[in-house]
């Protein structure tokens, strides 16, 4: 099982950027954490930081035929990205859209998300433990989707 994760604009500056809102880790430090996670649950974890939109929809059309499920931090484009939107709509892989901040108690314009209604599920709220959480959701539809794949080829043959 191959898990994507796509972090958006700024989540490159985790650790420097508003510690207040966002805490004190790195995003290295958040991918380790995740990467334990994975090998815990033999899932193999790709870890994909881009601060352009166009770079992000490539990075999910990559995962078309080549990923079991995404976990997408689309940062400020999720308020904004109908590209975004449109690619994993496309790819149709599932993915599972998370946000270190509670985005709804937050400003206005961050309670809503365009991506939201193309993907499996949203986490948001809980620091750097939504990325595990995140994760554990993404592993457990990954892990659906193949036995219903692997149900389909049995009654077939
Ligand atoms: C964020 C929330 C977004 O509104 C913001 O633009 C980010 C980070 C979060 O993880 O809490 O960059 O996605």
């Amino acid at each position: 099982m191959k898990i994507t994760v796509i972090q958006g604009p700024n989540l490159n500056m985790l650790g420097v950027r508003e510690k207040s809102v966002y805490g004190p880790m790195t995003l290295d430090q958040v991918h380790n954490a995740m990467k334990q996670l994975a090998e815990q649950h033999k899932a193999e974890i790709e870890f994909y930081q881009s601060n352009l939109e166009g770079e992000i929809v490539d990075r999910i059309q990559e995962c078309y035929n080549e990923s079991d499920a995404i976990v997408i931090n689309p940062a400020a484009y999720t308020h904004s990205s109908i590209a975004i939107r449109d690619a994993i709509a496309a790819v149709g892989v599932p993915a599972v859209e998370v946000h270190i901040s509670n985005t709804a108690r937050r400003e206005e314009f961050r309670r809503n998300s365009l991506i939201a209604p193309v993907c499996a599920g949203v986490i948001s709220g809980f620091g750097p433990f939504s990325y595990q959480l995140a994760l554990m959701a993404a592993m457990q539809i990954a892990g659906e989707v193949q036995a219903q794949k692997a149900q389909k080829a049995a009654q077939q043959a």
